[in-house]
């Protein structure tokens, strides 16, 4: 009767420390998730590309151009002290903006995308294309934002050209593609109207990469949306879902080119109503000139 007591106790009490184990076993999943999730929003990623042109004047050799995109409110530790510093050491010449840096969602805040505005113009000259959530604001609402930031030095690009000067005064074209122009035949006659030869768009959405941006002839493209695809694959450029392109999209992050058009599509740095990214750290993309002769003819 004592022995079969005692096996009892003993079988009660394997059985309480099985289920102490599995509590503490989900408990550190848990942690380690939200760890990993803290970690895949937050940390900031620079990915560098080269590119090579023989295009250009040697002036632009080494010329640097930092893009930064769908920032959707966010605003990072100690004031973006960290993301701004990250900007910083890259030493730009130029820093490019292309859109949603207001987020029209659900968690509308003009105020961190002011505070982004006045810290990025002290690093480089800064230039500014809307992605569709600016649109979604009320009018008076993106007028008066549209007014600040102009005053705090930001060059506001939608559907303007630019000429940016080297050093030497060689020159290439910046043409900005506002989102609601998207599928009109604007591009087409900025890129013909255009100064010179060598041209860089900055254009929201990637996904007429082909049928618009290739086809005005632009040689670069920077461009944004899809945030990656929310969550990826791990160690590939395919995300899950991207807006305007659904599930496993085409375009997720990354260098495509097509015909004699190269576009650099970034991550970017925030969310919008999916709050959670995975297997995607925040981006900045960061783009080198390297210029070589061109081949006689
Ligand atoms: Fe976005």
């Amino acid at each position: 009767m004592q022995n079969q007591s005692n096996a009892e106790q003993i079988e009660k009490k394997a059985k309480r420390a099985r289920t102490w184990r599995g509590i503490g076993i989900r408990l550190l999943l848990v942690l380690l998730f939200i760890a990993m999730a803290y970690g895949a929003n937050n940390r900031i990623e620079i990915t560098n590309y080269t590119y090579e042109t023989d295009a250009l004047s040697v002036s632009f050799n080494g010329y640097r151009i930092v893009q930064l995109t769908d920032l959707h409110n966010k605003i990072f530790a100690e004031k973006n002290a960290g993301l701004m510093q990250q900007i910083r050491d890259l030493n730009p010449d130029i820093i490019v903006l292309t859109g949603d840096f207001i987020d029209a969602s659900n968690h509308t805040n003009i105020q961190a995308a002011l505070l982004f505005m006045q810290q990025i113009v002290d690093i480089a000259p800064t230039y500014y294309v809307y992605g569709n959530h600016e649109h979604y604001l009320p009018k008076s609402d993106l007028s008066s934002f549209e007014e600040k930031i102009q005053e705090f030095g930001v060059h506001f690009m939608n559907n303007e050209t630019i000429q940016i000067e080297s050093a030497t005064g060689q020159t290439f074209s910046l043409i900005g593609l506002d989102d609601l122009s998207l599928q009109a035949n604007i591009l087409k006659t900025l890129a013909d109207e255009a100064p010179d030869d060598f041209q860089i768009l900055l254009a929201h959405e990637p996904q007429y990469l082909r049928d618009y941006y290739a086809e005005s002839g632009v040689d670069l493209v920077f461009s944004g949306h899809t945030h990656g695809g929310q969550w990826r694959i791990p160690f590939t450029h395919q995300g899950l879902y991207g807006p305007d392109q659904g599930f496993f999209p085409k375009y997720s992050d990354g260098i495509y080119t097509e015909g004699d058009t190269t576009m650099y599509l970034s991550r970017g740095l925030g969310n919008s109503g999916f709050p959670l990214r995975l297997f995607n750290h925040p981006e900045i993309v960061c783009v080198t000139f390297q210029t070589v002769p061109s081949e006689p003819s």
